[in-house]
């Protein structure tokens, strides 16, 4: 059995920000996720916005981003990624863990979405793990699938 990881969520400062726009996906993966030179972006227009570097041993190997509105019970993980390098070393399990974690630790929210390509067989199996139910397509095409922290 692979041995368990342990990752930190941090916000994004000057220090990690070139380090997150240094991470890459692997060929295939461009699909799945916009880049995170747009996320990081979108994050700087919108007060929502909470995004955070995932990290092991002191180092950047992921970047995640999520909203929890104060006037929502519902909070929602919208851009998750693993570095190519460092994809399959149970990194991106360990990072949705700290994410939840970090949610639950907001007393205002009752359910976590998360929404994903149909076709992402790894992150569908991956979420559907953590307690995801999906719910079904959003008109981009999307699925949605939601985790009920009250249960
Ligand atoms: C999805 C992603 C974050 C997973 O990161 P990771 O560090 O490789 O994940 P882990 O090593 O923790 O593996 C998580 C689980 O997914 C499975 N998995 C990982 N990659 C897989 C693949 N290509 N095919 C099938 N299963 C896969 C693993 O077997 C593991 O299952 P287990 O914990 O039951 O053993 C990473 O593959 C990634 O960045 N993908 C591209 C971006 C993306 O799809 N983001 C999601 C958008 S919502």
């Amino acid at each position: 059995m692979r041995e368990p990881v342990s990752v930190t969520l941090e916000p994004v400062t000057d220090r990690n920000r070139r380090a997150i726009l240094a991470l890459e996906l692997l060929p295939g993966q461009h699909g799945f996720v916009a880049s995170n030179a747009d996320s990081l972006e979108e994050a700087g227009e919108d007060d929502d916005a909470i995004p955070r570097a995932v990290v092991a041993d002191g180092e950047v190997v992921g970047f995640l981003m999520y909203d929890a509105p104060a006037d929502d019970d519902e909070a929602s993980i919208y851009r998750f990624m693993i570095d190519r390098r460092e994809q399959g070393k149970g990194l991106g399990r360990a990072g949705i863990a700290a994410a939840l974690r970090e949610i639950e630790g907001l007393t205002h929210v009752r359910k976590v979405s998360i929404c994903y390509e149909p076709a992402n067989t790894a992150v569908r199996r991956l979420y559907a793990s953590f307690g995801f139910v999906e719910q079904g397509l959003d008109e981009d095409g999307e699925m949605i699938a939601e985790l009920d922290l009250r249960r």
